[in-house]
Parts: C-alpha cells; sequence; structure tokens
C-alpha cells in the first residue's frame, strides 16, 4: 500500500499509528518528534525516530527470546514496525531501581540514590490531567483492569526488569527506571496481556555505568547537550548499530 494512502488510526507525541494491511495489525511509525513535560517542551531531532524503532525493535525481540508476550512483529523499515492491535490499558506502569525525576521531587529524594527495592508505580494516561499517579484502587475501581490483570503485568514487569537490568549491565549501561505500557491482545477469541508501545531512550533512564552520564531523554528535557548522540550510543553499545 502506497505510505500516503495509509488510515491514521492515531498520531500521538512521538509515533504514528497507521493501519496496516494484515487484519489487526498496525505500523508504528517513529516520528522525530521529541516532547517532555507534557509538551511544554517540544523539539524534532533528525535521526531519532529511526534510532527508537531500531532499540525498540531490539529490546522486543529480546523479550520475546525470554517469552515475555509482546506486540511486537517485525521492523519494516529504519522508522517503522509492525505490531498487533491491541486494546491499550489506560495505565503507564513505572518501574523504578534508583531515585531519579518525579520521585525525587515527590518524596525528596537525592538523585542516584538506590531505592530500597524495585517500586512499581501507576499513572493514569490523561495528557489534559498531566499523567496522575494513581493507586491500585482507581485502577479496579474505575476498570482500566482488574485485579488479576495487575498481578500478571506486575510479575511482567518485574520480569522485564530483571532481564534489561542484566542485557545493559553487561554493556556498561545502568538501569534507573523505564515505563512501560501493556494492552489486550484477542486472538481466536482467546485474551492475553501483552507488552506494547515502544521501549526507548525516551522512555528509559539509562546512565553509563562508570560516569553517571545520562544517556536517555532527560539529555532533552534537562538540555544537557545533543540526545541522537546519547540514543546512538546506546544502540552501539547494544551492537545494534556498529
Ligand atoms: P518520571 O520520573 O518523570 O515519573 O519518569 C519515570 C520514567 O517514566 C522515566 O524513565 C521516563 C518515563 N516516562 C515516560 O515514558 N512518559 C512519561 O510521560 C513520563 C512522565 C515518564
Ligand atoms: N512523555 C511526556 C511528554 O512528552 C513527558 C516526558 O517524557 O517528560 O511530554
Amino acid at each position: 500500500m502506497k505510505k500516503k494512502n495509509r488510515k491514521i488510526l492515531y498520531e500521538g507525541k512521538a509515533k504514528i499509528l497507521y493501519k496496516g494491511q494484515e487484519p489487526n495489525t498496525i505500523v508504528q511509525y517513529f516520528k522525530d518528534h521529541a516532547t517532555a513535560f507534557n509538551n511544554k517542551k517540544f523539539a524534532i531531532i533528525k535521526g531519532k525516530g529511526a534510532l527508537n524503532n531500531n532499540i525498540s525493535a531490539f529490546l522486543m525481540e529480546k523479550l520475546i527470546s525470554i517469552d515475555i508476550p509482546t506486540h511486537f512483529i517485525k521492523k519494516i523499515n529504519s522508522r517503522e514496525q509492525l505490531v498487533y492491535q491491541v486494546e491499550i490499558i489506560p495505565i503507564e506502569f513505572v518501574v523504578r531501581n534508583t531515585a531519579a525525576g518525579s520521585i525525587c521531587k515527590r518524596l525528596n529524594l537525592k538523585e542516584g540514590e538506590l531505592l530500597p527495592r524495585t517500586l512499581i508505580e501507576y499513572y493514569y494516561k490523561c495528557d489534559e490531567l498531566n499523567d496522575p499517579m494513581i493507586s491500585e484502587e482507581h485502577i479496579t475501581a474505575f476498570n482500566w483492569a482488574n485485579l488479576s490483570e495487575l498481578k500478571i503485568i506486575y510479575n511482567m514487569s518485574i520480569q522485564i526488569n530483571n532481564f534489561l537490568i542484566k542485557l545493559f549491565s553487561n554493556v556498561g549501561i545502568k538501569v534507573i527506571d523505564f515505563k512501560l505500557e501493556f494492552g489486550r491482545l484477542t486472538k481466536n477469541n482467546k485474551h492475553t496481556l501483552v507488552l506494547a508501545d515502544e521501549l526507548s531512550p525516551d522512555n528509559f533512564r539509562l546512565w553509563d555505568s562508570k560516569t553517571n552520564k545520562k544517556l536517555d531523554k532527560d539529555v532533552f528535557r534537562e538540555d544537557l547537550g545533543n540526545i541522537t548522540d546519547a540514543y546512538y550510543e546506546v544502540a552501539q553499545k547494544l551492537g545494534i548499530i556498529k
């Protein structure tokens, strides 16, 4: 199908979702747009989309190899990947190993402080409300997900965290925190929960293990330098780019 004839299903801050050719599939197109603080800061950064597409495809494939169910099917080209259409659960699941970002302000913690244990936090996906933090109570009361789904997601998130900590530590990177999204995939009338969205330095905090240099979107949020250089370094360390 010609690109211009494709149907846009949704356009977000960093991606466009097109209807795929096969039923129940979606093409995820990674834009070069960078936003932070809910769109208050904005820039177009040449090359970011392709880097995120590559890093995300690589990490999804690694997780599939350890039997984590995901929406990922295959990379199509430098900027696009094919994924299954899922019903997205409207929650951002934030996994934290080390204090950084919003938890430092909320609980008066020092950036870089190791947390007593891995924390999983819930945020309601709603730009107008600035993605407020919520609890299990809100999620079940408003029927965004049920308790058994939350239990599965919690266990999957811990498994993903343990795997990614090792994978990144092998290439000299510390996983500080990251955000996951999950969706319900329906196949042959059976529903399964799968990891969805993307796994890229837009949604992770990644620090160089030796120097603590930031290699993620904080480079853009905090004006620390060139964001594509940082993402390129992540891709290079992972062996995605030679
Ligand atoms: P936070 O410290 O700002 O709450 O962010 C925690 C992690 O979640 C960090 O790795 C960045 C990621 N994140 C997103 O992917 N999307 C968002 O909208 C926000 C606020 C954070
Ligand atoms: N993803 C959010 C935004 O684009 C917040 C952030 O990443 O800082 O505005």
